[in-house]
């Protein structure tokens, strides 16, 4: 929009949280919850923006995109103070403002909009975006006087009857940025909080004549402000809901919405079927018709289509070509790859392997650091020993390679193409193409010796 500034306020730690960790930090539908803010006031293509950053001022930058400015507030003396610090970053911005805090994820681009448009049509001062709740404990509350706002007043400063006032002061304004400047120099701090609010320029733009508008916003749910864990809880469920819903829209089967968990930047394919139980996070892409049973964890992997994930793996950071099958139980450790039909079974974990075209490893392997051809047949119990206790070592195994069950590779090895490994076998050495491999110790029978030894006394120590 053309001539909007727009600041978001984030510099806080909050208190009511109870965490370490800075509140805008948080994480919604896997990414900080500053990020959904920017990423609806970016929907608006704002002239500047400022963010407001104090507590844990490297993290919070380290969010930004670039060209957003950050604003330093180095003590939290309230959200007055932290309006005026970044009005200052944006350094003789004229025009409209948007205000914005960083802690009201879900009021989207839309609703953001439609706030700026008010505010112009309205010729106010100062426009405040309001929602009407049941349960209003806690926020601002919006004082009316013949129907016009005259001031907001905090929880903790209202009266009882104030209190019970249902309209409540999202956090969101519009500003005529001469009118705010002005109202700041007047904002005190003598109140419950002993800070400098933000929601006393509405009082003091009002006495000096100026416009206060009002807008409620349509989905009251959209104005929640993020202060405690309940509410973070509250957050997460409203965007998941939403996620999924949008998923569902565009063709994918959620078989049980309340019980699956996708995060904000996953992609999928039309008629793929998840059932319940799936978290799927990062940057993670799944292509169509692909069938993920339940349980599974799926985080920044890219899946072709038709893909079927057995139920209760793990597959972080790999990628899995069309038609694989994976699980149920399997292990895919950063930087794997399966080829197109290939099979990884139960109880197999792969670390830095990649399984080529129709392979298989269908039960009870570890497969680390090691490059596997097409059509590879790799044995229940299959081992590569990558790791001498000082380094890791890679195991390559050609196509068409039989592995025999309970083999292990000591790497650094070679499998040549087609070559056979017999079951039971420990290689150390590289084994030449089309070869049979076999290092078993050769087996002894000693003929009625069990019978003979049945029922003999085993002496104790
Ligand atoms: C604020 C409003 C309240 C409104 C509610 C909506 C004030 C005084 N009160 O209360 O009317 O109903 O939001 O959710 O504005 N921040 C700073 N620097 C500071 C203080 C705060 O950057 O010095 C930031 C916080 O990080 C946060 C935002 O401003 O992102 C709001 O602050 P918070 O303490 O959450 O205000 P509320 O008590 O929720
Ligand atoms: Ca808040």
């Amino acid at each position: 929009m053309k001539g909007l500034c727009c600041v978001v306020l984030a510099a806080g730690l909050g208190t009511r949280m109870k965490s370490g960790l800075a509140k805008v930090l948080h994480p919604l539908a896997a990414r900080p919850m500053l990020v959904h803010t920017l990423g609806n006031v970016l929907a608006l293509k704002p002239e500047k923006i400022a963010v407001v950053i104090g507590h844990q001022a490297d993290k919070v930058r380290a969010l930004l995109p670039p060209g957003v400015v950050p604003a330093i507030q180095k003590e939290q003396k309230g959200t007055a103070h932290a309006a005026g610090i970044g009005l200052d970053a944006l350094r003789g911005a004229d025009g409209v403002l948007l205000l914005v805090s960083g802690d009201a994820p879900l009021l989207g681009a839309e609703t953001l909009k439609g706030l700026v448009s008010y505010h112009k049509r309205k010729k106010a001062d100062i426009t405040v975006l309001t929602a009407f709740l049941d349960e209003p404990f806690g926020y601002g509350r919006i004082v009316r006087e013949g129907g016009k706002i005259s001031k907001i007043v905090e929880q903790k400063d209202a009266s009882p009857s104030e209190r019970k006032i249902k309209e409540i002061n999202s956090g969101t304004y519009c500003f005529n940025i001469k009118s705010l400047k002005q109202a700041l120099r007047h904002v005190r701090s003598a109140n419950a909080q002993g800070e400098f609010y933000l929601t006393d320029v509405i009082e003091i733009v009002r006495q000096g004549g100026g416009r206060v508008a009002g807008m409620p916003v349509e989905d009251p749910a959209t104005a929640l402000g993020i202060n405690s864990r309940v509410e973070l809880a509250a957050a997460e469920k409203i965007i998941r809901t939403k996620i999924n819903r949008s998923f569902t829209a565009s063709g994918v089967t959620i078989i049980d919405p309340e019980n699956t968990y996708i995060s904000a930047d996953v992609k999928i394919g039309p008629d793929t079927i998840i059932h319940p139980g799936n978290t799927i996070d990062g940057r993670t892409e799944i292509g169509g018709g692909c069938i993920l049973m339940p349980g599974n964890i799926i985080s920044d992997s890219i899946i072709g289509g038709g893909v079927k994930i057995k139920g209760y793996s793990v597959i972080e950071d790999s990628k899995i070509a069309d038609k694989a099958q994976i699980g149920p139980f399997a292990h895919l450790r950063p930087g794997s790859t399966v080829g197109i039909d290939a099979r990884v079974g139960n109880f197999v974990e792969l670390k830095k392997a990649s399984l080529g075209e129709g392979s298989k490893a269908s039960h009870l392997s570890y497969l680390g650091d090691a490059l596997v051809g097409r059509n590879v047949n790799i044995g229940a119990g299959t081992i590569t020993c990558n790791y001498d206790g000082f380094s890791k070592f890679k195991t390559v195994i050609g196509d068409d390679v039989f592995v025999g069950s309970d083999s292990q590779f000591i790497a650094p090895v070679t499998i040549g193409k087609g070559a056979l490994i017999a079951a039971g076998s420990t290689i150390t050495e590289d084994v030449p193409k089309d070869a049979l491999a076999l290092s078993r110790t050769p087996q002894t029978n000693r003929k009625n010796w069990a019978k003979e030894n049945r029922g003999r006394k085993i002496k104790k120590k």
